[in-house]
């Protein structure tokens, strides 16, 4: 799957998770926002992890997707902070809302200016490898999750050796990626630089 269409249908479920909190009430609320959460923690981490660092590079795409780092980390933020609760109260809803309206707003961003400009940045292929690397990660972290629920030590053990196998495989793929690419890694302590100057 290509990263565009991956990545949509990651929001089009979160749009229909929060139009169930909406409409769900007292204990319900918490159990939908634990979906959100944990849709909206393995998505954030997908793009951290393999789409952002890519689009850092070109351009085009450079400012865009430093903010686009400075929105998941609100998002984050709101997360944290809502799933402290134990139960779903006034306030908690009203931060429910934001939270809402700040990945709506960042949903929008991605999908009407971001993607448009990673594909003429990156081109059709890239974008299609990029969605095959976040699809496998996506799988590798949900496995993590479920063996952990089920099944303690050994389930940690076992998603380590997914980890090295799949950052083994991941290598493999980047030592055939031109230097271009590569340089897209070191930046990473330039996106702290930029954003600690934004702070200032
Ligand atoms: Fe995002």
């Amino acid at each position: 799957m290509d990263a565009f269409s991956l990545l949509k249908a990651d929001h089009r479920k979160v749009e229909q998770l929060f139009a169930q909190l909406e409409s769900a009430n007292g204990k319900q609320k918490l159990q939908v926002f634990e979906q959100i959460r944990t849709e909206l923690e393995l998505h954030t981490h997908i793009e951290e992890k393999i789409f952002y660092p890519a689009l850092e590079e070109p351009e085009e795409t450079h400012d865009l997707t430093l903010e686009a780092y400075e929105e998941h980390d609100v998002v984050k933020k709101l997360l944290k902070e809502l799933g402290r609760a134990k139960t779903a109260n006034d306030e908690w809803e009203a931060q429910a809302k934001v939270l809402q309206e700040n990945v709506e707003h960042h949903v929008e961003e991605e999908e009407n200016e971001l993607f448009p400009k990673a594909e003429s940045a990156l081109g059709e292929e890239e974008i299609e490898a990029l969605g095959e690397q976040m699809e496998a990660e996506k799988a590798r972290k949900q496995r993590g999750s479920a063996s952990k629920r089920s099944s303690g030590k050994s389930a940690k053990k076992s998603a380590s050796k997914a980890a090295t196998r799949s950052t083994a495989a991941k290598r493999t793929r980047t030592s055939k990626k031109s230097s271009k690419k590569t340089s897209s890694k070191s930046s990473g302590s330039k996106r702290s630089g930029k954003s600690a100057a934004k702070k200032r």
